[in-house]
C-alpha cells in the first residue's frame, strides 16, 4: 500500500532541507573566508597556522630530497626513509606516467629542501615535534622547503607535505594545488597516544606495523602496547621463560626480538613504545607458566602478594623491559585490583580461610589493602623510568 504524502509533511520537509541547505552554505561561506575549499584541504591534524594561494605545481619525475644545511647526520636513515615513505604516499600506488615535456618547468618542483637544526636523533619525551614548511610560488618553484629542530619535526613535516599533493588524473602526474604554502605547526600535546591490546586479541606483527604507519599519518607519537593481561600473554620475557606459556597458542606470541623490532620500527617513525604490564590485577595468564602466582587453585587474581616470588618475577620482567622499552614511562596498570567491596579479597578468605598467608600478610602493618595496592614501593627498577598506573588505581593518574 501507498502512503499519501501529505501537504503538512511535504511542507515540513521543504523546510528540513532549507535548514540544511543554509547550513551548508554557512559552513562553506566560513571555510571560504580563508579561501579554502573543502574537498581540497586534507591537512591532519589541522597545523597550527596554514597559508596558501591559488596556483598549482607538479612533482618533478626526479623529486629528490636535499639535506644541505643539515646538522642531522641520519646515520640509520630516519630522515632518508621518512622520504622514501612520502614519495610512496603521495603517488598511492598510482602510475605516474604523464608526458613531463608538455608541463612548464616552471611549474615543476625539484625536490624538497630539508634543514633538520639538532644533531640529536633521541626521541625522547617532550622533544621539540614543531616545523615549518613552505612551498614556492609557481614561475619559481625549485624546492620545496622544510625546517625543523629534530629530525622527528621533520618527519611530521612529510606527512603535511603529502596531504598538500594529489594525484591528477588528467595529467596523471602529481600536483600540489594552492601554492604557495606556508604552514608552521607544533603539536599542542606532548603524548598522543592509541593503545593496543595484545593480549584479548592478539595482533600479529605485520598488524601492529600498519598500526604504527597510521599513527605516523596522524601524528600520533606514542603507541601503548597493553601487551599481556588475564587473557593471554604473548611476550617472551627470558628472565621467566615460561610466562609466555600463557598464550593463546605456541603461534601466538612475540619474541624478545621481535618486540625490540616493534619499538625500533615505531622510533623510526617518531614514536614511542610505551610498554604495559599490568598488576596485580588482570594477571590470570601469568600463573599458566608458574601456578605459584595464583593464590590457589580456585582463586586466580590478583596475584599472590605475600610471596616474595610474584615480586622477583614482576623485577625480572621490567628488567627484561628496560631492555627493550626506551621510552621515559612504563606502565603498570594497576586498574581493578578488587578490594573488598568488589568481594574478590574476601574470596581470597573465603578460599584460602582466615588464617591464610595472605591474611597473615596483610596484617602486618605495612601491608594493608593500599600497601597491597602500592606495589610500586615493592617494585625496583634499575633504570630511570616513570611508572604510570590507570585512574582507578588509588584514585589518582599520575607518575611516580
Ligand atoms: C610529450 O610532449 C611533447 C611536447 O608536447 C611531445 O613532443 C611528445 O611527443 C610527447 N610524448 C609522448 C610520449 O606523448
Ligand atoms: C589537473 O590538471 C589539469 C590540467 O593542468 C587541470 O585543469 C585540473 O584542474 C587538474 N585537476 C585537479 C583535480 O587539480
Ligand atoms: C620475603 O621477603 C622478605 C623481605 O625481603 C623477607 O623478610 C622474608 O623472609 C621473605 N619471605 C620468604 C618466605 O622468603
Amino acid at each position: 500500500m501507498q502512503e499519501l504524502i501529505r501537504p503538512q509533511r511535504f511542507l515540513m520537509m521543504g523546510k528540513i532541507v532549507w535548514v540544511l541547505l543554509v547550513v551548508v552554505l554557512l559552513v562553506q561561506a566560513v571555510l571560504a573566508i580563508d579561501g579554502v575549499s573543502v574537498d581540497r584541504l586534507n591537512i591532519w591534524p589541522m597545523p597550527h597556522s596554514v597559508s596558501h594561494g591559488h596556483e598549482s605545481l607538479f612533482l618533478s619525475k626526479d623529486f629528490e630530497l636535499n639535506t644541505e644545511g643539515t646538522k642531522y647526520n641520519d646515520g640509520s636513515g630516519i630522515l632518508k626513509d621518512g622520504f622514501s615513505r612520502l614519495l610512496d604516499m603521495v603517488r598511492v600506488a598510482h602510475v605516474v606516467d604523464g608526458n613531463f615535456s608538455k608541463i612548464d618547468t616552471s611549474l615543476l618542483l625539484q625536490g624538497l629542501h630539508v634543514v633538520v637544526l639538532s644533531a640529536d636523533g633521541q626521541l625522547q619525551y617532550g622533544i621539540d615535534e614543531s616545523y615549518k614548511l613552505s612551498v614556492p610560488a609557481s614561475g619559481k618553484p625549485g624546492y620545496a622547503y622544510l625546517e625543523a629542530h629534530t629530525v622527528y619535526g621533520a618527519l611530521h613535516g612529510f606527512q603535511t607535505f603529502s596531504q598538500l599533493c594529489l594525484f591528477n588524473f588528467t595529467t596523471r602526474v602529481i600536483e600540489v594545488p594552492m601554492v604557495p604554502w606556508t604552514v608552521i605547526d607544533q603539536p599542542r600535546f606532548s603524548f598522543r597516544g592509541l593503545l593496543i591490546d595484545t593480549s584479548r586479541h592478539y595482533l600479529p606483527l605485520p598488524v601492529i606495523k600498519n598500526v604504527i604507519d597510521s599513527m605516523a599519518y596522524a601524528k600520533l607519537n606514542v603507541l601503548h602496547w597493553h601487551i599481556v593481561d588475564a587473557q593471554s600473554f604473548p611476550l617472551e620475557i627470558p628472565s621467566y621463560p615460561k610466562l609466555w606459556d600463557g598464550a593463546y597458542s605456541v603461534s601466538e606470541r612475540y619474541t624478545f626480538a621481535d618486540a625490540a623490532e616493534i619499538v625500533s620500527y615505531a622510533q623510526r617513525r617518531g614514536i614511542n613504545v610505551l610498554g604495559e604490564i599490568d598488576v596485580p590485577g588482570h594477571a590470570r595468564s601469568w600463573g599458566i607458566g608458574y601456578p605459584s602466582l595464583w593464590p590457589s587453585k580456585d582463586c586466580l587474581e590478583p596475584l599472590d602478594v605475600s610471596n616474595n616470588f610474584t615480586f622477583k618475577v614482576i623485577d625480572g620482567i621490567l628488567s627484561d623491559f628496560s631492555k627493550i622499552f626506551k621510552f621515559k614511562f612504563v606502565h603498570l596498570g594497576g586498574d581493578e585490583v578488587n578490594t573488598i567491596d568488589e568481594g574478590i579479597w574476601p574470596s581470597w578468605e573465603f578460599s584460602l580461610g582466615l588464617d591464610d598467608r595472605i591474611t597473615v600478610w596483610m596484617q602486618q602493618p605495612k601491608n594493608t589493602i593500599n600497601g597491597v595496592m602500592d606495589i610500586k614501593e615493592n617494585i625496583k627498577l634499575d633504570h630511570e623510568v616513570s611508572k604510570i598506573y590507570e585512574a582507578v588505581f588509588l584514585n589518582e593518574k599520575g607518575t611516580s
